[in-house]
């Protein structure tokens, strides 16, 4: 992926810190979850700047939205709902983050969250209080549209990807016997 120079600039001590770069092992919807973080950022970038919202904060949100290690249904801490907390805990051990910055990560699960209400046996063990993971601004909205988006995108190019190495290594199967 090209980035562009600001883009780069904004989110340079990040992606160069050790820390985040620990993010490279931990497996999301079939790519690593650096990447997912990646793309994240820099699609809400990009709709910032169309949208006029804040590219700096959606940048670093961004980027800083899943910063945990391990799986959402490991353990209660990094669950589906409560990871944005888990993530905001984590960045401010290493990054200067100001009110709107946490505020954007705390709430990028709010698409999770309106699923939820609407198919209420989704997940059911978990309660919410929806109002809570309602973003307070635009750049909490970009960031969560964003999320989405590529959330979507890689599961299903895991998907295709995964189903044509199948059906590649059953037709090699049937060629070789
Ligand atoms: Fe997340
Ligand atoms: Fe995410």
């Amino acid at each position: 992926m090209k980035l562009n120079s600001e883009y780069k600039n904004i989110t340079k001590n990040i992606i160069e810190n050790d820390n985040f770069k620990a993010l490279k092992n931990d497996i999301h919807h079939g790519s690593t979850r650096y990447d997912h973080c990646k793309r994240v950022s820099y699609l809400s970038y990009l709709i910032a700047k169309l949208f006029k919202g804040n590219v700096e904060e959606v940048a670093v949100s961004g980027l800083l939205h899943d910063f945990f290690h391990g799986k959402t249904n490991d353990n209660d801490e990094i669950s589906y709902v409560n990871h944005p907390k888990k993530s905001v805990e984590n960045a401010i051990k290493y990054f200067e983050l100001n009110d709107n910055e946490i505020n954007i990560i705390e709430t990028h699960m709010y698409h999770y969250i309106l699923l939820k209400s609407t198919f209420p046996f989704i997940n059911k063990k978990e309660k919410v209080n929806s109002k809570e993971y309602k973003p307070t601004s635009k750049d909490g909205y970009i960031v969560c549209l964003s999320d989405l988006l590529i959330s979507i995108y890689e599961t299903l190019k895991f998907k295709v990807s995964y189903k044509t190495s199948l059906y590649t290594l059953f037709i090699i199967n049937l060629i070789v016997r």
